[in-house]
């Protein structure tokens, strides 16, 4: 027996039903944002991912080389990829633009539940705007999606220009490892890296303080002395947005990201029922445009961890009505015709293609769950009739062909 690859899973019908349901409020959602949807290649030239993260990231994703030895990598995310799109081919459409995406992503980690080597993410990229409105857009939009699942989650904001600030005169590889084991929330880790590589007491203090703050926007007042004003000024102004919605927050000056490309505000989102994976969404303001041979353009954006979600999530597909199409050897065409009108009303209609008998036909109806079986017999047929059997009552009526939509929906 082969088995799929580790990390990776199959989806069943009823899960595919569920979370098509859920792309489609999504994708109605960032549409009546303005949105609109774009797609890239599932493989991009691995210069695409190691440009603003360094080689070590090659560890972390999909990496080969193809027949010509070109160097590749399936995508681990979609934000460098639509940089890169944006760049190639929409450099000059009127700004801001406003993307939206729903793809696989590929990562070489440890699965374990809500982490897979292949799974989606839903999100979103506003470009060419670096005022506080854009940011508070797209928060408001992840929140209005996540909403729309009927979920509970705990939205919370940061800055990575507040620690960057501490980290100032640290050089650039120690501060990303610094920022990642931040992000992985590894202190004892980050206490013995900042010994190791020397970085100076009061740094280390300023690092650890700022990373504790923690709650409603007043503890952008605590964050004053580590940071210059317009860092606060900026997540003020933000708070200021968000104060006038419903929408439900918290600062946390301590969420780093594990990506390096974040140059301002940041946010994750996380749900309950998850486990250690709870991080459902995650985004923030970034530049990356320069890094791909455009201009510096600014940009912010979230992605939805489509899997997580869609793990936690009750809402069921809304399903049209099942119906078996029952008949005898003699009303076989009849039968054909019956289903083909009731599948242009909308119904759903399946018929034999085993060549059963009326009485396995119809246990074979209850046993995949249909609404109803309609029996086709050869003498109702002359009669323009066929008999109706509700399977969920289990009571047989006669009912008139030309009536049959009209009594099934
Ligand atoms: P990210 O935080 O790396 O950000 O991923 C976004 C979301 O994808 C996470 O919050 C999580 O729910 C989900 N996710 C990540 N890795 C896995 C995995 N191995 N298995 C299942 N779900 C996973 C980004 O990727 C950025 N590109 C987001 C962004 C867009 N920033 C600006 N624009």
């Amino acid at each position: 027996m082969i088995e799929r690859p580790r990390g990776t899973r199959d989806f069943l019908p009823d899960e595919m039903e569920k979370r098509r349901a859920i792309e489609v409020r999504f994708r109605e959602i960032a549409e009546s944002y303005g949105y609109r949807e774009i797609a890239t290649p599932t493989f991009e030239h691995l210069e695409l991912f190691t440009i603003k993260s360094g080689e070590s990231i090659v560890e972390e994703i999909y990496a080969f080389k193809d027949k010509s030895g070109r160097d590749l990598a399936l995508r681990p995310e979609l934000t460098a990829p639509a940089m890169r799109l944006f760049i190639n081919e929409c450099s000059v459409m009127p700004r801001p633009l406003r993307f939206y995406y729903f793809g696989n992503c590929f990562r070489y980690e440890r699965p374990q539940k809500g982490r897979y080597r292949e799974f989606w993410q839903f999100g979103v990229e506003l470009i060419g705007s670096e005022r506080v409105e854009a940011d508070a857009e797209v928060i408001i939009l992840a929140y209005r999606m996540l909403k729309s699942l009927n979920i509970n989650f705990d939205l919370q904001i940061g800055h990575v220009g507040i620690l960057r600030s501490i980290l100032e005169n640290v050089d650039e590889e120690k501060s990303s490892k610094i920022m990642r084991l931040i992000d992985k929330k590894d202190y004892d880790g980050l206490a013995s890296y900042m010994d190791e590589a020397k970085i100076p007491e009061d740094v280390q203090e300023n690092v650890f303080q700022v990373s504790a703050l923690h709650g409603g926007r007043e503890v952008l007042n605590e964050a004053e002395g580590f940071t210059g004003r317009e860092n606060l000024q900026y997540l003020n102004g933000l708070c200021d947005i968000l104060d006038s919605t419903e929408i439900e927050y918290t600062i946390n000056l301590g969420i780093a990201r594990g990506l390096d490309y974040y140059t301002g505000m940041v946010f994750e989102i996380y749900a309950e029922g998850l486990g250690a994976q709870k991080q459902i969404c995650g985004g923030g303001r970034y530049r990356l445009a320069h890094l791909f041979g455009g201009e510096d353009v600014p940009s912010t954006g979230f992605a939805i961890g489509f899997d997580r979600v869609s793990e936690i999530c009750k809402i069921s597909a809304e399903r049209r009505k099942l119906v078996v199409i029952v008949n005898f050897p003699d009303t076989l065409k009849e039968s054909l015709e019956i289903a083909e009108k009731l599948r242009s009303a909308g119904l759903r209609v399946v018929s034999d293609v085993m060549g059963r008998n009326v009485r396995r036909q119809l246990s074979h109806a209850s046993d995949i769950g249909a609404d109803y079986a309609i029996i086709v017999g050869k003498k109702e047929i002359n009669e323009g009739a066929v008999g109706v059997k509700d399977l969920h009552t289990g009571i047989q009526k006669s009912v008139a062909i030309n009536e049959l939509t009209e009594y099934l929906t």
